[in-house]
């Protein structure tokens, strides 16, 4: 059976690819379609540390507090850092945290998903899996962690900015960014 895939002759992905930024930024999103067109696994850290805890980060946060969830998150990226190259939408307190970015810097090329306020409140709004923003005013919270955490989002690789466009043209920019940062085209499926 012939089970090859219609690639450009890039180069194949060598490194994970970890997607930056706060609530909202769309790095699932992105991440997915990034993952579709380099043809390689999408993960979403989340979605490891829910796995791994058998609760839901919200549950996390309540039950425990957000001191073990950042240890928990901490110990699921060193171990999915090691993993085979993939897309890892990072959880966006993640790149917060010194020894994470460390490892990331060292194994990982990372992408920062940048957003303005009204994109992030827009794309949070309604929905309540996210513990940090389910206390006071949403759009404070948000401008506070954009204050504090953009200076060291900006220390990512790649940055590309993300708002009303379509995902698809955003995945787009986000691969032309990477690949200019790689400084060669990747094997790409169209
Ligand atoms: C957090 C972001 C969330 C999740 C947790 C804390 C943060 O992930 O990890 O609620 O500190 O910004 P997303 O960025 O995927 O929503």
């Amino acid at each position: 059976m012939n089970d090859q895939r219609d690639t450009s002759p890039g180069q194949p992905l060598a490194k994970t690819i970890v997607l930056v930024g706060l609530m909202g930024a769309g790095k699932s999103c992105i991440g997915r379609r990034l993952a579709a067109r380099l043809d390689v696994p999408f993960v979403d850290a989340d979605a490891e540390i829910e796995k791994a805890a058998g609760l839901t980060v919200a549950e996390i946060f309540e039950k425990y507090g957000e001191g073990y969830f950042r240890d928990g998150e901490r110990r699921v990226m060193s171990r999915l850092l090691q993993g085979a190259p993939c897309i890892l939408a990072a959880g966006g307190g993640a790149f917060m945290d010194a020894e994470t970015r460390k490892l990331i810097k060292e194994q990982a090329v990372s992408l920062w998903l940048r957003a303005e306020l009204d994109t992030l409140i827009s794309r949070t709004k309604g929905r309540s899996h996210r513990p940090l923003l389910n206390t006071g005013d949403p759009r404070e919270t948000l401008q506070q962690l954009m204050q504090t955490r953009y200076p060291v989002y900006a220390e990512a690789d790649v940055a590309v900015d993300t708002g009303a466009d379509n995902p698809n043209v955003t995945a787009a920019r986000a691969l032309e960014a990477l690949e200019q940062h790689l400084g060669q085209p990747l094997a790409t499926t169209p």
